[in-house]
């Protein structure tokens, strides 16, 4: 694991975003896994600088969302269908055939997962996954469990997680309890990994992730098996490294 401390938010934005766009230059084709959350809006629109000045070119680039809730519409406000083409979709030159969100509303959830697995891997793979974490060590929406052998699939979301994004919602009741979500393997396969962590709130689980052993009880703590990761954090959420 490669760990960076940086100084505050801008700073991880602007190092998190550099690192993507140095993805795409290597391989104009990659493919990339994304993730929602406040964390990545920062690195999103560093982006989207990038691509305005004509740094980086998302012509070629095919896109994988790590979740998306259960029972939204793509076009729900609260969606991270929405969150995605909001933040950085919409402001690029990607082809929208190449964006891949998982579909919060399809009729047959468990066919639809399965395809979502079966497509990444036809592509050949995820070059790059970006990361964020929740307070209880979730990556995606792989929430504290006893199993580490997960791919996409419904999933229950935990009090601790519907606490903390019904921040985004006008009422905890709002915050949908289910989302469909990559599993702990779908993110251990791509090739590279990049977490990010700001502020306090993360910083106890940002050390067990990383100085803490390996269980599914702390779910990004799998990441020390993986063999190309880098986490980049500010100084609130390093404090304990
Ligand atoms: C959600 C997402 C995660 C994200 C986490 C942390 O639960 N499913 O992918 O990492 O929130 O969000 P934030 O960056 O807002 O703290």
């Amino acid at each position: 694991m490669k760990v960076y401390k940086v100084k505050d938010y801008q700073e991880l934005s602007k190092k998190s975003a550099s690192i993507v766009a140095e993805q795409i230059k290597l391989k104009s084709n990659s493919i990339l896994g994304l993730a929602t959350g406040s964390t990545p809006e920062g690195m999103y629109k560093e982006l989207i600088e990038l691509y305005e000045k004509n740094i980086v070119d998302f012509s070629d680039v095919t896109t994988f969302n790590l979740d998306e809730y259960y029972g939204l519409y793509p076009e729900d406000s609260q969606s991270y269908n929405y969150y995605m083409r909001k933040h950085l979709l919409n402001h690029i030159n990607i082809k929208e055939e190449n964006i891949n969100i998982p579909n919060g509303m399809a009729e047959d959830i468990e066919k639809s997962c399965e395809e979502y697995e079966n497509k990444i891997k036809e592509l050949g793979g995820i070059d790059l996954q970006l990361l964020g974490i929740g307070r209880n060590g979730h990556i995606g929406f792989n929430e504290p469990s006893d199993s580490f052998e997960t791919y996409t699939r419904l999933v229950e979301l935990d009090i601790d997680t519907i606490n903390a994004n019904s921040r985004f919602f006008a009422s905890l009741e709002e915050v949908p309890t289910k989302a469909i979500s990559m599993g702990i393997q779908t993110i251990m396969n791509a090739k590279k990994i990049l977490l990010i962590a700001s502020g306090e709130s993360k910083a106890k689980t940002i050390y067990d992730t990383i100085k803490g052993p390996i269980t599914p009880s702390v779910p990004a703590s799998i990441l020390q098996l993986h063999k190309d990761v880098t986490i980049i954090v500010d100084e609130e959420a390093g404090k304990l490294l």
